[in-house]
């Protein structure tokens, strides 16, 4: 493997291939940028978390997309093998229109090279309308902090077994639409692992269990500033990485997220501890030859949507 390529949509899919996890971390700034390029982040995300973490707001609503904009700019030039997601914020993909005109910005102004959105089979059509037009994109599931206002508080989602199979059925028709990643949060690890196993194309966890093919954390929750740790809310799924650091010797930032890297590339993160380990619902649990215990529901395809078969 060429450590100097830049990352690119067809080497992700290959490192799942091989198994190999990939490493991904948000990041808002020039200074953070140089630093996780040269620690071997594989994939960045400007992520509307941006709201909280810099703003310090306590929701991402009221991130807007001059700020995704603003932030990308500030990052892409200092990439020089990372890949480059930047997140839709809340409303900014309402409509095919206005999600169309919040991709070409963030990607041509900003530098993206893909965009995130949050949401399930009810996005499928605004999926498949940026990705039939060059636009990446990176479905997000589970917890969808965009819908904090809605959902009522930040909790694990997909206990149950309507939930999970939801979610698994969300995920292969927002596959199918032509999303190129999903990222999956606070969920249980064994629905984190069935729709890895069944999904065609690379699944990027965060708080999704050890079983995906990759991990994704804030980067203000690893180095331990975030208001949310600072706060004393730390999320189950958040590590010190700058504990990791100090505990080996070197107490700095670019040792933190290196140790990171390290840990996600050999599966030490996430441990036990910082998973959701829950009983899974019978409908999602695997039999030894690794297919679900109840076939999964069938249901129609969102008006609009035309399946695509991805190998
Ligand atoms: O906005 C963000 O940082 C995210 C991560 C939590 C995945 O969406």
């Amino acid at each position: 493997m060429d450590n100097t390529k830049p990352v690119s949509i067809a080497e992700l899919r290959d490192m799942r291939t091989r198994g190999e996890k990939i490493a991904c971390l948000t990041c808002y700034d020039a200074s953070f940028a140089l630093i996780e390029d040269r620690a071997g982040v594989d994939l960045v995300l400007i992520g509307d978390s941006l709201g909280m973490v810099l703003h310090g707001g306590r929701t991402t609503t009221p991130v807007t997309v001059d700020d995704i904009v603003y932030h990308s700019r500030c990052v892409a030039p200092h990439l020089s093998r990372a890949f480059l997601v930047a997140d839709l914020p809340f409303l900014s993909y309402a409509t095919l229109e206005r999600a169309l005109d919040a991709s070409q910005r963030v990607m041509q102004e900003g530098g993206a090279k893909m965009v995130k959105l949050e949401g399930g089979r009810e996005q499928a059509s605004i999926v498949e309308y940026l990705s039939v037009r060059g636009v990446p994109v990176c479905a997000h599931l589970g917890l969808q902090p965009q819908f904090v206002h809605k959902m009522g508080a930040f909790r694990i989602q997909g206990r149950d077994e309507a939930a999970a199979e939801a979610m698994l059925h969300d995920a292969r028709v927002l596959a199918e639409a032509g999303a190129d990643l999903l990222l999956l949060e606070c969920i249980p690890t064994e629905l984190g692992a069935r729709i890895a196993a069944e999904s065609p194309v690379p699944v990027i966890g965060i708080g999704a269990g050890h079983r995906v093919d990759g991990q994704i954390l804030v980067l203000h929750d690893i180095l331990h500033v975030s208001p949310m740790v600072t706060l004393g809310r730390t999320p189950r799924f958040v590590k010190n990485y700058m504990a990791c650091a100090a505990e080996q010797g070197t107490p700095d930032i670019e040792s933190a997220v290196r140790a990171y890297v390290r840990e996600v590339k050999s599966g030490a993160y996430p441990a036990p501890e910082h998973r959701f380990d829950v009983p899974a619902p019978a409908a999602i649990r695997n039999d030894k030859a690794g297919r679900t215990a109840r076939p999964a529901l069938k249901r129609p395809a969102p008006a609009g949507v035309v399946r695509k078969r991805r190998k």
